[in-house]
């Protein structure tokens, strides 16, 4: 396995696979790698010639310092998680190495058609900008055939099937598919996000009442409105301590819009435990 620092080294990397005719999988990542990573991995080097995973915490989708600082890191640790699992290729550049001084410093804007207005990027401003300028420059610098994703972040999913969909019409990525990659839980149905690292025992107790209460939502989804489980969420949630609900919003699973029935719905869910910000969604 090797470590790409550059883009010089990635092209060169790239030119070569693509000169042999092999097919890339790549596994866009911020680190802290857990098993819901290795999932997407494994997946990737079984459907693929060659698998790339990135370790790049985007600096441009941080719309808080704070939590940029904080986020974990430990590339030795990832790197021989990916060794195992049988990538070839990590790509670990610094953010000089990714943008330009002009890049970090001017807000990318992309239109998501009103998909960053809800949920997330509206807790999040300016956050899905940075995603998409960060996804869009793997995408070109990678050429990926498949590129993995996990539906733990299912708006991002949305937003890049959106910007791919939309890219195809001008043919930026060829013939790209990107592979939605279903949400890894612990047995005690938390789910893994590396942010979880930052939880203290107690809290990753408490954090595991969120699948707990998102299960029981779809039992009440049965004989209930979407308003009526919407309060019940959100009220079974906060009435545990150390527990707050940010937003629970019950949408269409693919346009993200709010639904008034329970066919093709998910319901999405941000969750503070104590300090530490946790996503989670479940499909109805
Ligand atoms: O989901 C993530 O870890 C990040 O948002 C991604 C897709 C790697 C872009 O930085």
């Amino acid at each position: 396995m090797q470590i790409i620092e550059t883009k010089e080294e990635l092209r060169r990397q790239v030119a070569a696979c693509k000169r042999q005719g092999k097919t890339i999988g790549l596994v866009p990542t911020m680190g802290a790698l857990h098993q819901g990573h290795a999932s997407l991995v494994r997946r990737s080097v079984s459907e693929n010639d060659v698998c790339f995973v990135s370790v790049f915490v985007n600096p441009t989708q941080f719309n808080n310092k704070e939590d940029l600082a904080k986020y974990p890191r430990n590339l030795s640790r990832d790197a021989k998680l990916l060794e195992s699992l049988g990538c070839q290729f990590v790509l670990a550049p610094t953010p000089e190495e990714m943008y330009s001084a002009e890049e970090m410093n001017t807000t990318f804007e992309y239109d998501f058609e009103g998909l960053d207005k809800i949920m997330e990027g509206k807790m999040r401003p300016g956050h899905f900008n940075g995603v998409v300028q960060v996804v869009s420059r793997l995408f070109y610098l990678v050429q990926p055939t498949r590129a993995y994703f996990g539906e733990k972040d299912y708006q991002q999913l949305a937003i890049i099937h959106q910007m791919v969909e939309r890219s195809k019409l001008k043919d930026t990525f060829g013939d790209l598919q990107i592979i939605d990659c279903p949400i890894v839980r612990q047995a005690d149905g938390l789910a893994l996000s590396s942010r979880n690292e930052r939880l203290s025992s107690i809290e990753k107790k408490t954090a595991t009442n969120i699948y707990k209460v998102l299960s029981e939502s779809v039992k009440s989804a049965k004989s209930a409105t979407v308003e009526q489980v919407q309060r019940q969420v959100i009220d079974a949630i906060n009435a545990i301590d150390g527990l707050e609900v940010e937003y629970f919003e019950i949408v269409d699973q693919t346009t993200l819009l709010p639904t008034k029935d329970f066919s093709h719905a998910i319901g999405c869910i941000t969750v503070y435990c104590g300090p530490v910000r946790l996503i989670d969604n479940i499909k109805y």
